[in-house]
This record gives structure tokens, sequence and C-alpha cells, in this order.
């Protein structure tokens, strides 16, 4: 059974001091929604600046925090960097890798982020790597070649336990803050194919194994529809995870799912 994750991605927003209001809004309101915790596994993503206060509210309280990106080295020359070390250090439990605004706008490419998967399972963090095409492509019928190029790539000299390990996001990259959502049944047919990629390039134990995301203007009014498609175990949220209250909504994606409280028939 693979555990949902629902992950916040805030992306270059917010000051430290909103960074505090969040966190302690965000237990509230997940108490509030009745989320059980062990039901569900919930990540947050912010800035660096932002992970000492965030870790301090969250101690113990079982939400994770999570790095944008990292660099692989675990120190050296590379002035602005952080390392894995650093993160592991400090305690992080999850790093984006490869979101498609770091590939658009930092030139990242799939050997980088071979790189800093490799980082991240050796520093025990958990990667959320993430793939998708961009419009021209899917316009083009090139989607699924597309995101199977940059699996193959991502996964260059990653070992089958690692693989099992990652989480794999799929976010297209028209559907990311435009407000225009991929369909349940768009985002779960490349959820299938990046199983059946991963099947390929590993095994179907790995694949089965494999938690993956949708990401792109997703919301609460979207979130349901979307878990409960059969290949999607979860969501990276960008915009809509900004506001505490709205992504406590969108944790709580099903309470029969996640509820603390069974309901009662
Ligand atoms: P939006 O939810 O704002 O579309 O962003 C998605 C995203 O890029 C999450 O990583």
């Amino acid at each position: 059974m693979r555990k949902p994750l629902i992950a916040a991605n805030w992306k270059m927003n917010k000051l430290v001091e909103d960074s505090t209001a969040y966190g302690e809004e965000l237990i509230e309101r997940l108490k509030a929604e009745d989320v059980d915790l062990k039901k569900v596994d919930v990540a947050v993503c912010v800035p660096f600046i932002h992970m000492a206060a965030l870790k301090v509210i969250f101690l113990l309280r079982g939400i994770g925090v999570g790095a944008q990106n990292m660099h692989s080295a675990d120190s050296g020359a590379y002035t602005g960097e952080i390392s894995p070390a650093m993160l592991e250090d400090m305690g992080i439990e999850y790093v984006i890798i490869g979101h498609s605004e770091r590939r658009m706008y930092f030139a990242e490419t799939d050997a980088a982020c071979a790189e800093k998967l490799k980082a991240a399972h050796s520093h025990k963090i958990r990667p959320i790597l993430c793939v998708g095409e961009s419009l021209e492509q899917r316009e083009a019928g090139e989607h699924f070649d597309t995101v199977r190029k940059q699996l193959a790539g991502c996964f260059e000299g990653i070992g089958g336990k690692e693989a099992a390990g990652t989480v794999i996001a799929y976010e297209p990259v028209w559907a990311i803050g435009t407000g225009r959502t991929a369909t349940s049944g768009q985002a779960n047919e490349m959820a299938s194919f990046i199983r059946s990629v991963m099947a390929d390039l590993y095994d179907a134990e790995a694949a089965e194994q494999i938690v993956i995301l949708y990401g792109g203007s997703v919301k609460k009014s979207n979130i349901a529809e979307l878990m409960n498609m059969s290949d999607i175990d979860g969501a990276l949220v960008g915009g809509a995870s900004l506001d505490a209250g709205e992504f406590a909504q969108i944790v709580n994606f099903d309470p029969d799912v996640v509820g603390k409280t069974p309901k009662v028939q």
C-alpha cells in the first residue's frame, strides 16, 4: 500500500514572520480538519531561510520540511549553494529535484538531477523528482516520449532500492500556475505511464512502490477527483499551498482515508 503524500511548494514566497504564522496555523487547521498524520505524509517545501523556523514549529508534529533544490556535493567552493549534508544536518526530510522552473530558468539537466537524486538518497532525504512536458510537446504528441527521456536520464546510475524510494511528481508545465489543471484522466494516464517506464527501468515491484504525485493548479476543489485515480498517490501544490487553511483542506482530500475519526455508517 502506498501512503499518500501531499506536499506544498511555496516557491520563492513569504518572509520569515509569515512562515512562523503559517506553521502554527497549519497545525491548527490540520487538527480542525481531523487529519490523522499517520495516514498521510505531509511536507512543506520552502526557501532555505524558512527552514529553521518551521523545523522548530513542526518538531514532533509529523509534518516534514523540504527544500526546493540543493547541490549534489557535500561541501566545496560553490558560492550560494546549499548541500545535502547541510540539509540532513538540519533534519530536512524532503527535497524537490528538477522542478520545471529550475530546468527552465536555471538550466538544470537530467544529468544534474541524477547526481542530486543520488546525493539525496545517500543523505536519507526523500527526493521528489519532477517530470513533465511543455504545452508544445503535448500538442505535438511528444508528452510520453518527453517524460520517458526525463526518467531515463534522471535515474541513470540510481539503484533499484533508491528508485523505489523516490517520489515522482508529474507536473505538466502547461498546468503550472495557469489555473489549467490536467484532467484527472490525463494526469492518471501519465502516472500509469511513469509506473510502466519505472517497471522497464527497474522491475514491477519497485514500480508498484513508487509514490507518484500530480502537480499543476491543484486546489481544494479538484484534489478529491485526482486522488481517486488509480496511479495518483498525492499532490505537489504550488499557489494553493500558500494559504495554510486551503492546504489543510487539500491534505484532507478524503476524510475516510486520512481522517482520525472513522465515519459512522
Ligand atoms: P501551482 O499549484 O501553482 O500550479 O504550481 C504547481 C507546482 O509547480 C508545484 O511544484
